[in-house]
């Protein structure tokens, strides 16, 4: 009876989390936007990117390892970010929720994702995918490269590799998602304040459903 009621409680709990994708090309604005999201919303922002760069900082192999193919603008290993995620998830048993950023970013990430929140009893509530001209990404981060020291900023050449590795590993993955219904789109050019508007709109639809 007791084991009855710590399932119950815990499958009753895990339902009730909100799990987001905030989904869009390199520099459409999803770092900025999940800093205000988790805030409102009080999710724990997931990045694989800021994942990638706290290991590169530590000088760790896995980060040198994968500073090699981010340099080149090109993606690490599915197993490598998996392994990351299925780690960040373990440690947050509390969370009421995650927001994912950059992350999935292929099929196999997005069907890994999906068995480790199965695990949990919970799934992904939305995809929100932010649209952003292709010229818009390129002088946005050819700006932030003048300044953030990150060494997949300052070269055109790498700029435009990474946007060309989401055209033709990580756009898919919304079709993935868009099989189950879950994929929204909202524009992501203009004032910041107006575009997290649109972005609540959508995750205010998810808590009143
Ligand atoms: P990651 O760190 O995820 O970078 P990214 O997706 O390529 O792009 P950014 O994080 O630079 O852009 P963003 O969309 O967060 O925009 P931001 O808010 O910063 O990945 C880096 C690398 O790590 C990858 O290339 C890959 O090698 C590896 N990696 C990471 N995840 C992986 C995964 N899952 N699988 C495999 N490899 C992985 O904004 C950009 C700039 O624009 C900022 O300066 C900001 O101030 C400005 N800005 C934001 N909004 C606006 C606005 N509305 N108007 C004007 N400027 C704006
Ligand atoms: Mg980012």
């Amino acid at each position: 009876m007791i084991l009855y009621y710590i399932c119950f409680f815990t499958k009753r709990q895990a339902s009730t989390m909100l799990n987001l994708i905030l989904f869009g090309p390199p520099g459409s604005g999803k770092g900025t936007q999940s800093e205000k999201l988790i805030r409102k919303y009080g999710l724990k922002h997931l990045s694989t990117g800021d994942l990638l760069r706290s290991e590169i900082a530590s000088q760790t192999v896995l980060g040198l390892e994968a500073k090699k193919l981010m340099d080149r603008g090109q993606l690490v290993p599915d197993e490598v970010v998996i392994g990351m995620i299925s780690s960040a998830l373990e440690s947050n048993p509390q969370a009421k929720g995650f927001l994912f950023d950059g992350f999935p970013r292929t099929s196999a990430q997005a069907e890994a994702l999906d068995r480790l929140l199965e695990l949990k009893n919970t799934g992904i509530n939305k995809m929100i995918a932010m649209q952003v001209s292709e010229e818009e990404l390129v002088s946005r981060l050819l700006k932030r490269g003048m300044t953030s020291g990150r060494s997949d900023d300052n070269n055109e050449g790498v700029i435009r590799a990474r946007i060309a590795e989401y055209h033709n590993k990580t756009a898919a993955v919304a079709d993935y998602y868009q099989k189950f219904g879950k994929v929204v789109s909202v524009k992501g050019e203009g004032n910041v304040d107006e575009i997290f508007e649109g972005l609540c709109k959508e995750i205010d639809e998810v808590l009143v459903a």
